[in-house]
């Protein structure tokens, strides 16, 4: 069993911390994951070609933008399940995050019937960034788990809330059992 997060925050701050501790919770029932940070990557902005769609309803399935979502094409696919987490920008998913999901256009069929779990964080207030991480899950025909959200401004803030890492490993954890059922 296989768990792939992806975290959408340009910085090493709180969203990367959350993803690390709901991970910890899916390695404790038993998963392997993968942390993808998107920072580091290099991920140019879907042209809009629609090649990856040329055919009709047979799908090419090929993004022709030569970068780094070539090597995470397959990770998506291959992954049992996947947790997307972002912090809150203008009160919606950060550029970074959306960024990926628009590349995610040739393989999200695949997604089906995977299970998703979400993080967001925001200074104040969370908006609408787990309703935008929703529909795209819903887009996409996966199985919505359930999410954690944290209030905090600086990077370490949410490592100091006890509850929230409570939180974050349960949801772990339940991620884990949703692949068994
Ligand atoms: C461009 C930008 C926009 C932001 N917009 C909001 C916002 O609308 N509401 C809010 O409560 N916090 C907002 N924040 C604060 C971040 O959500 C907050 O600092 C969060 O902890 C960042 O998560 P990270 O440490 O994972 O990067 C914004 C921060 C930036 C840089």
């Amino acid at each position: 069993m296989k768990i792939v997060g992806i975290c959408g925050s340009p910085r090493k701050g709180n969203t990367e911390w959350m993803l690390r501790k709901l991970l910890e919770g899916a390695i404790k029932a038993g998963a392997e994951t993968e942390l993808i940070l998107l920072r580091e990557k290099d991920i140019r902005a879907c042209d809009g070609c629609l090649s990856c769609e040329v055919g009709g309803k047979q799908r090419k399935g090929i993004c022709r933008i030569q970068d780094d979502m070539q090597h995470i094409y397959p990770k998506l696919v291959e992954a049992d399940g996947l947790a997307f987490g972002t912090p809150v920008y203008f009160e919606m998913l950060s550029g970074l995050l959306k960024n990926f999901m628009d590349r995610t256009c040739p393989v999200w069929p695949k997604l089906e019937l995977k299970p998703i779990v979400g993080i967001a964080v925001a200074e104040e207030g969370i908006g609408t960034a787990v309703e935008n991480l929703k529909t795209y899950s819903s887009v996409c025909g996966m199985r919505w788990v359930g999410h954690v959200t944290a209030l905090a401004k600086t990077p370490e803030r949410a490592s100091k809330d006890k509850n929230v890492g409570r939180r974050l490993e349960l949801l772990g954890r339940k991620l884990v059992h949703a692949l068994r059922n």
